[in-house]
């Protein structure tokens, strides 16, 4: 059953796709307590309850005993004393005395205290009391938590699903500066086959940071360049940022101060500063404002490019020119010929604190239907808008056809819009732990199309941290490899172990078939392509406790490797299981191996995953870039005791038409009696074999 609740009077966020009456029942579950404008909900936990749910977020799959933040952040230290990331995903599931799913539909800051400051006991708390509050609860035995999510996504919309060659290996780094470097990329790759379908260009392409334009001594002839990359197929993904740059003459600024498109301060345009100086911040609130903005990416649509990546969209200052102004008047008035450490520390602290400060949010407005809100109330829609605005450019552009769209800040709504990489983390053993964890979160409120930054985006990558990332993100739908500038360069071709790499890359493109099917399934069916193991095991205690292992779809169970030098790591079967083993001669090995704890031996140049029972694999060709080629011949690797079957999903990987029922094809296999496995139908593919 679905239920909305309603208080006070929320702003419209576009999360929900679905117009469901408000019900005039009693909030279920909850204890309710208002003080001035605030409002708690509380909820006493049981104490084997778990709680899911929050999306993108630090700790692990199971939130209970922390206390996190939904503001949208530019946080560059995903460790476990934070509390907000960079997306405001405000849905949880409980799942013990009662189980159900609540989601509140709320723009401005929350705090979910889960089980933190009282063990037994969540509190959640808002600033003002205007939302929705969405209850979702199931009638069945056994199936509830997908059923939870699958009603959840159903009620927030279809997620965002990008072209096929989003699904290759991409290769991106803050540091390519021209033109020549980004030839050398994808040189080095094509020489040396690694498979790569995608390079990214970071701010440096700009002239001066400035949002759609081009460097022009650094790439002269960006559209020559575009075609020379797609002749070796291909694509180039700029990186557009929130802010547009202060600076007389510059076309998007002028126009956008014209036509009052620009958030306003108390004092005129709001103004703060990142990469490009001063800058002032589009009100994607405003529709006319927000399609303006949408508009300016056709500039580098007519260039061929097909691809974007949206950044600095929480909206992240480095500071508002208030607190510049502030700094400066401190140190103004200093005696600088008495300066002593007393004088340093003052400046230094007044400095620490002008980043992405929030109480300069509620300095700034937002124009929303002609009532002027500040920008607190309504900073977690900031990024979701701004993607929302390409998107809807995107498609009038060209309606039929897919483009790659993704985001760093979101809210759930935005899903349907991009997906999402998991902002600046870094090259640590731990981050590779925190993408599995997740994962399966973000899955539940729709970011399908997500990925961390391949082997870190700061600080120094080893080469067996290297693997380690790689064979675990071959399963992740957005596999690219980004760092900062400054930190070890980490492209596949610079380490001695790159051929051991490669073969990993190698299979990600065998995968493709299989991964694209459970994607596309995933996203028009409303289901998860990642899921804990305690989704589908949810009468195994062990199971449900399990936080570094998951399932992808129905079929494959992944336990990466994320410590060094081990030799490989413990795991719990919640079933006998097939194990493969991608060996790095290119062989597959594949054994059963019972229900139960094991330690896996997983040399750093293999890779390990498991299939269920009477499930299958379906691998694809090796390939250098996502093309026809892959579905030329499948390999069918399966752990069958009498049948299975699988709908594989196979399309143009480009159009919108997704539903065609030509693009479902089953497959089936049996035992014979002679305890061979067979195909018994072959969805239409005449070369496939099985690898027993
Ligand atoms: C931000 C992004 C990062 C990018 C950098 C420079 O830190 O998260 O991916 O490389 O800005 O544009």
């Amino acid at each position: 059953m679905l239920e909305r609740f309603q208080f006070g009077t929320p702003i419209k966020t576009g999360a929900v796709v679905e117009e469901i009456s408000i019900s005039n029942k009693e909030l279920p579950f909850f204890e309710i307590k208002k003080e001035e404008n605030k409002i708690h909900f509380l909820y006493s936990l049981g104490d084997k309850d778990k709680i899911y749910g929050l999306g993108e977020q630090i700790r692990g799959i199971n939130k209970r005993g922390w206390t996190y933040t939904s503001y949208c952040a530019d946080e560059g230290y995903h460790t476990e004393g934070r509390h907000s990331l960079y997306g405001a995903h405000n849905f949880l599931i409980i799942n013990g005395k009662d189980t159900f799913l609540v989601f509140f539909d709320y723009p401005g800051k929350i705090i979910f205290d889960l089980g933190y400051t009282h063990a037994n006991e969540i509190e959640i708390t808002m600033e003002y009391a205007d939302m929705d509050c969405y209850i979702i609860t199931e009638d069945i035995e056994h199936g509830k938590l997908e059923k939870l999510v699958n009603d959840f996504r159903h009620l927030i919309g279809r997620s965002y699903i990008p072209p096929l060659w989003a699904f290759g290996y991409q290769q991106s780094r803050w540091g390519y500066k021209n033109e020549k470097d980004i030839l050398e990329v994808m040189q080095k790759h094509r020489e040396q086959k690694i498979p790569l379908d995608a390079i990214y260009l970071d701010i440096d392409y700009m002239e001066r940071f400035k949002d759609f334009t081009i460097h022009p001594e650094r790439f002269p002839d960006m559209k020559k360049l575009v075609e020379t990359l797609k002749k070796e197929h291909i694509h180039l993904v700029p990186i557009i940022d929130a802010g547009v740059k202060v600076e007389k003459g510059y076309s998007v600024y002028e126009e956008g101060v014209e036509k009052g498109y620009f958030c306003e301060g108390e004092e005129g345009i709001f103004t703060a500063g990142v990469w490009p100086g001063f800058v002032h911040f589009t009100d994607f609130m405003n529709p006319e404002a927000s399609k303006w903005f949408g508009n300016q990416y056709k500039t580098l649509f007519e260039m061929g490019i097909e691809g974007f990546w949206n950044d600095m969209n929480e909206p992240s200052m480095f500071y508002s020119l208030e607190g510049l102004k502030e700094v400066c008047e401190v140190a103004s008035q200093m005696d600088w010929e008495n300066f002593d450490l007393n004088h340093f520390l003052t400046l230094q602290a007044k400095v620490n604190v002008i980043a992405n400060k929030e109480e300069d949010h509620k300095h700034f407005y937002h124009n929303i239907e002609g009532q002027k809100i500040p920008h607190n109330k309504v900073h977690n829609l900031y990024g979701y808008y701004m993607t929302r605005a390409a998107k809807m450019a995107m498609e009038e552009y060209d309606e039929k056809k897919r483009m790659l769209l993704f985001s760093r800040s979101s809210y759930i709504g935005m899903h349907r819009y991009g997906g999402i990489w998991t902002g600046d983390n870094k090259s640590w053993w731990s981050h590779i732990k925190l993408l599995v964890q997740m994962m399966p979160s973000l899955n539940m409120c729709g970011f399908l199309y997500t990925g961390a930054d391949i082997a870190g985006f700061s600080d120094d990558v080893t080469q067996d941290l290297m693997a380690r990332w790689m064979a675990f993100t071959i399963f992740v739908p957005l596999m690219r490899n980004h760092s900062e500038v400054g930190a070890r360069r980490q492209e596949v071709y610079q380490f001695d172990n790159c051929k051991e790499i490669s073969n990993f890359i190698k299979f990600r493109y065998r995968l493709i078939p299989f991964l694209y099917s459970e994607f596309i399934k995933s996203a028009l069916w409303n289901q998860m392509y990642m899921k804990p193991l305690s989704f589908s095991f949810e009468n195994d205690e062990m199971a449900c406790s399990v936080e570094d292992e998951i399932l992808l779809g129905d079929t494959l169970l992944l336990a990466p490797v994320y410590e060094q030098n081990a030799l490989g790591r413990y795991i719990y079967l919640p079933e006998d299981m097939k194990e493969v083993r991608l060996k790095a001669d290119g062989k597959i090995e594949q054994k059963v191996v019972e229900k139960g704890h094991h330690y896996l031996e997983v040399p750093e140049e293999e890779l390990v995953f498991f299939i269920r029972k009477n499930k299958m694999l379906i691998l694809g060709e090796e390939a250098e870039w996502t093309d026809e080629k892959i579905y030329e011949k499948l390999t069918i690797i399966a752990y069958i005791e009498d049948k299975c079957e699988y709908v594989l999903y196979q399309d143009d990987g480009i159009s919108t038409e997704y539903e065609k029922p030509e693009h479902f094809k089953k497959i089936c296999v049996e035992r014979n009696e002679n305890g061979e496995i067979v195909v018994t139908e072959n969805g239409g593919f005449s070369d496939i074999h099985i690898l027993e």
